[in-house]
This record gives structure tokens, C-alpha cells and sequence, in this order.
């Protein structure tokens, strides 16, 4: 592949290999001289239409970590603010030749009309409602780590679903890597036809927490309900919020998970966010270095080609 823009393009053997490049990455030291020549004379561009604090650090610390030169484009200091269209921007910095550009946007599919228009590879780090691959990486790396293994693990995925592109590209990483996935929601934060993608689905956090290994929650996505049903907090916290009574029907050692940012109080209690023994929340954000740098590594470098860092 030269871009990553989803899971959806991607093998069961693919993703193995790509979590198995993460995984020596997330064990080696930061300041490992062989992986600091890796991408050494080549240019990383960060261009994010959405606010990032996770994606676009980490991105940003794997590419140093592997070298690069990197590019933080500023959307909001841009000439995007006088008019220029996403695909002139992307013109613009091409002929700039960067080697890779990590992309965010509010519109699903605009990275991938972004990527069919520049010379170097694109990486979504997230395009509206559609996918988040290198997030769906993270937390599989994060879940074989604790675990080891994917296959045959029962995953609760709760909460606004509708809007969630970390729940889609989740549910399409999780069911290849032979997972059974639940969405657990109210109706009115569902897709319709969800259950198109192979998940159980419930509208009761007890019943669908049931027996779990993994409880991934997601945050309510306020900013893309413009227009559309917003729920009230309070409600949303009584009977989504993840606290330790509904917990509780969870398998006793199940992981907690959330991609960030969170909101405490709303999606899940400050109290389980912070659970030391099960929340692997921090561990996502360690594990995103190892990914991103996993897949900077397989784009300018073929996994199958000449030997890198981690091999
Ligand atoms: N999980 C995630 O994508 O976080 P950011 O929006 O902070 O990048």
C-alpha cells in the first residue's frame, strides 16, 4: 500500500504484521540510533482540519524518534482561512515534496480524495465520521499487549457509535483479527443497520457488558450533533456512563478503554478512568507512538523489503 486511509484496505495478515513492527518499536528505547536513521532526509507534513491533541503529537514524536523531518502545517494561522480549498492546499504542499502527509478532516472521505492528488503517502489520522486506523492499531497493540491475543476476545464498544469513527475503524480491525464485538448504545447513537458489520447489538449497558473482556468507551461527540438529538448529560451519564456498578458485569480483570479526549462525568467516572489495575487509557497513548512509528516505517519502507530498525 502506499497511503494508509483505513482498516478496511488492510489484511488480518497485514495488521498482524503492522502490530508486530508496533510491538518491537513500543520495546525498544526512545532514543534508539538505528530506528533515528530510519527516516532520515525524509519529510513528514501534519495537516490537521480538526483539533488533535494525541494524534498529532505522537505522529509528530514518532516521526522525530525515526529521524524525520517534520512539518506541523498550522490550519488555523493557513491560507485555508482566506479561502484556499482543501485540494489547492494539498497541491501547494506537494510540490513541496513531502514523503508522507498525516491528514485529519471533519468530512469523511476527504483524505481519501486528498490522497488521490499527491505524490507521497497520506495517512488518515481521522476523516469525519468514516475511519481512525492508526487509533484501531493502538488499541489492538495495547489489547495484545495485556492479553495476547485478539482472536476470540468479547468487546463491549459503548456510547455514541453514530459518530464515531474509531468505532468503525475498531469494529472492522477487531472482526478481522477474529474478535466478537458488541455495540452497546442508545438507538439514537446507533447507525442504521449497524448490525451490517457483524456486531451484537444492545441498548443496556448491564446486558451488553456481560461476560466482556474489554469495555471500550467512547466519547460523546457533542460538536457533530449539530442540528441532531442531543441527549441530556445527566440522563446519559445514569444509563450509558460507565461506573463501577455497571462495570460489574464485566469479566472481573476487564480492560478499560477510551481514546481520549475524555469526559469525565458523561461517558465514564473519573473514579474508573483512573482505575490503576484495569484502565489501560495511558498505555493507548504509549502504544500510539509505537504505531505511528510502525506505520511511517511501512510506508516509506516496504514491511516485506529491505531490513529497518525493528527488524
Ligand atoms: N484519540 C484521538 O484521536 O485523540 P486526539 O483527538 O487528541 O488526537
Amino acid at each position: 500500500h502506499r497511503h494508509l486511509l483505513g482498516i478496511e484496505a488492510l489484511s488480518a495478515d497485514e495488521i498482524g504484521r503492522l502490530l508486530d513492527l508496533a510491538d518491537q518499536y513500543a520495546n525498544m528505547p526512545k532514543d534508539d540510533e538505528r530506528a533515528r536513521r530510519l527516516l532520515r532526509n525524509r519529510t513528514v507534513m501534519n495537516l490537521f482540519f480538526e483539533d488533535s491533541t494525541r494524534t498529532r503529537t505522537s505522529f509528530e514524536v514518532a516521526a522525530l524518534r525515526l529521524g524525520a523531518d517534520v512539518i506541523n502545517m498550522s490550519v488555523g494561522t493557513s491560507s485555508i482561512k482566506k479561502g484556499e480549498t482543501l485540494l489547492d492546499t494539498a497541491m501547494t504542499l506537494n510540490a513541496m515534496k513531502p514523503d508522507v502527509l498525516v491528514v485529519r478532516h471533519g468530512d469523511s472521505g476527504a483524505v481519501s480524495l486528498l490522497s488521490q492528488k499527491v505524490d507521497g503517502s497520506v495517512i488518515n489520522a481521522g476523516d469525519g465520521r468514516h475511519e481512525h486506523p492508526t487509533q484501531a492499531l493502538l488499541d489492538a497493540l495495547t489489547i495484545r499487549r495485556r492479553l495476547g491475543r485478539l482472536n476470540g476476545l468479547l468487546v463491549a464498544i459503548c456510547g455514541d457509535v453514530l459518530h464515531s469513527r474509531v468505532a468503525r475503524s475498531n469494529i472492522l480491525l477487531l472482526s478481522k483479527m477474529g474478535a466478537r464485538i458488541r455495540v452497546i448504545a442508545p438507538t439514537t447513537l446507533l447507525p442504521g443497520n449497524v448490525e451490517r458489520f457483524g456486531v451484537e447489538v444492545f441498548t443496556d449497558m448491564r446486558k451488553g457488558l456481560k461476560d466482556v473482556d474489554i469495555v471500550m468507551m467512547l466519547r460523546l461527540q457533542i460538536e457533530r450533533m449539530q442540528g441532531a438529538y442531543v441527549p441530556s448529560i445527566r440522563e446519559y451519564f445514569h444509563f450509558f456512563g460507565l461506573d463501577y456498578e455497571k462495570l460489574a458485569a464485566a469479566k472481573p480483570n476487564a480492560l478499560i478503554m477510551h481514546p481520549g479526549p475524555m469526559n469525565r462525568g458523561v461517558e465514564i467516572d473519573s473514579e474508573v478512568a483512573d482505575d490503576i489495575n484495569r484502565s489501560v487509557i495511558r498505555e493507548q497513548v504509549e502504544m500510539g507512538v509505537a504505531v505511528r512509528m510502525a506505520c511511517l516505517d511501512a510506508l516509506t519502507r516496504p514491511l516485506t523489503g529491505e531490513k529497518g530498525a525493528a527488524q
